[in-house]
């Protein structure tokens, strides 16, 4: 009873600190199954396309700067992570979209950011507090272009 309470006062306060800064408030909310997450994070597909667009653009998504795959500058790929080729073939949309939103959930070590979590860490710069780098329609965008990397 007091968690619950003590919940729905965190929800209020986050619902105006957002409504002060104009952000939206980061809504969370997923079950991981195994190494999966099954449902949509906005409960509809994503959009490839606009997967693609975002993958390409090294200084937001950040993809690049580890993946090689399918990018349309394949030099600057970076080569810390496997490539992103055919992705598709090998993990789920559902395995796919726990990388993207929480790799850290299967790797505590890994360097690959966990995009869609809202980070712990009062030094982050303010326009990236209290907020995940990827949205959910943005993590939904980049699952349905990784799965359609079938060949
Ligand atoms: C700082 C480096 C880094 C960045 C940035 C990064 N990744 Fe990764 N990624 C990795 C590493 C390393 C792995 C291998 C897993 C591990 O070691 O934890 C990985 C694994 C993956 C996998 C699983 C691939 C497989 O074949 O198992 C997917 C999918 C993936 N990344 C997607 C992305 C997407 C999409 C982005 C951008 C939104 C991204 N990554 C950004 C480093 C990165």
């Amino acid at each position: 009873m007091r968690m619950t309470l003590a919940a729905a006062l965190l929800a209020v306060l986050a619902a105006e600190a957002a409504a002060q800064t104009g952000a939206p408030a980061p809504a969370l909310r997923y079950a991981v199954l195994g190494d999966t997450i099954a449902a949509s994070l906005t409960g509809q597909p994503g959009d490839a396309a606009r997967g693609a667009a975002l993958m390409g653009e090294r200084s937001r998504s950040l993809c690049a700067l580890c993946h090689a795959g399918p990018f349309a500058a394949p030099h600057f790929a970076g080569d810390i992570g496997p490539s992103l080729d055919g992705v598709g073939a090998r993990l789920s949309a559902a395995q796919i979209r726990l990388r993207v939103v929480d790799m850290r959930a299967l790797n505590p070590n890994s360097p690959m950011p966990s995009f869609h979590q809202v980070p712990d860490a009062p030094r982050v710069a303010a326009a990236w507090r209290d907020r995940p780098v990827l949205t959910a329609a943005e993590v939904e965008d980049i699952v349905a272009y990784l799965s359609s990397l079938g060949g």
